[in-house]
């Protein structure tokens, strides 16, 4: 049977992959015949075992260090990569969170801090998405075939989060330019979506946690599947989304939350 999920060969590179979902989205990719998978992480040994690990079941994948949110880093990225591997053809803008070298500051109210704090979150959640997509769409629309390109935003930045505010405006920001990127981009057949995602287990959430099973149970009061999300749960839909199955879809946020929130 045809798998609708083909990648027909292309290179995908994926921020922040060297752990929790950006590590699975790079394995998902890398199993439905991506041309090679770029591991982006600024921690390079992450990226790494990421790569190691895409090489041993048979992939095709390299591991490049930067911040995404450096544009000169990220430009010298891509231009390694498409000399690597060719051209990117799927853009995961996954890296996020409070970012490579989150402020001391982040859980004081946020406006007994200032643009130096707040840019923990904005330098890569926002800029980082912007910097990564400029760097990439030269060769995406010089390769005058599908191009895909995906943001991890979160439910923070579609319905608020109390403590957030920086977090959640950039990423509400990020969805926004993707919508405008997806106008600008659909005569290349580029397709520009984001996947708003919630509590979903990875070593970011787990340190915050810390273990604590009643903190869990409190959260998971307000979502429709009592669990939080696994890694795979987000990399399926990001593989859907850089897939042919999706060609009539962009400039579109799909939530992946167990239903913490619903979408109309
Ligand atoms: N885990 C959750 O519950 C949750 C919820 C909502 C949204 N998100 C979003 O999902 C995405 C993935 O989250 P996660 O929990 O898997 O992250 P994580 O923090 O566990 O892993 C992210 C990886 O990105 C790397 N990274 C951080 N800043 C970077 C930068 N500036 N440049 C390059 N690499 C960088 C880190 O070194 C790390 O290896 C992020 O965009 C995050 O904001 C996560």
């Amino acid at each position: 049977m045809t798998d609708i999920l083909d990648l027909a060969g292309r290179v995908a590179l994926v921020t922040g992959a060297g752990q929790g979902v950006g590590r699975q989205i790079a394995l998902h990719l890398a199993a439905h015949n991506a041309g090679g998978v770029v591991v982006n992480d600024f921690v390079l040994a992450r990226a790494e075992a990421v790569a190691e690990e895409i090489r041993a079941e048979g992939g095709k994948a390299i591991a490049l260090q930067a911040d995404v949110s450096d544009f000169a880093a990220v430009k010298a990225m891509v231009a390694e990569a498409s000399a690597t591997l060719g051209p990117i053809g799927v853009l995961v803008n996954n890296a996020g969170n409070a970012g490579a070298n989150p402020s001391p500051d982040l859980a004081k109210p946020f406006w007994e801090t200032g643009p130096e704090a707040w840019n923990s979150f904005i330098g890569v959640n926002f800029y980082g998405v912007m910097n990564c997509t400029a760097a990439v769409i030269p060769g995406m629309i010089g390769r005058r075939a599908p191009g895909r390109i995906v943001t991890i935003i979160s439910d923070a930045g579609r319905w608020g989060d109390a403590g957030l505010e920086a977090y959640a405006g950039a990423k509400a920001g990020a969805a926004g330019f993707m919508r405008s990127v997806a106008r600008t981009l659909g005569r290349y057949d580029i397709t520009a979506n984001s996947v708003a995602i919630a509590l979903t287990a990875t070593p970011a959430v787990e340190r915050q946690l810390q273990g604590d099973p009643e903190v869990l149970k409190r959260m998971l009061e307000k979502y429709i599947v009592r669990r939080p999300g696994r890694p795979d749960d987000i990399a399926n839909m990001v593989l859907f989304l850089a897939s042919d199955a999706s060609s009539w879809i962009t400039g579109q946020t799909y939530p992946v939350n167990g239903g913490f929130s619903l979408a109309l």
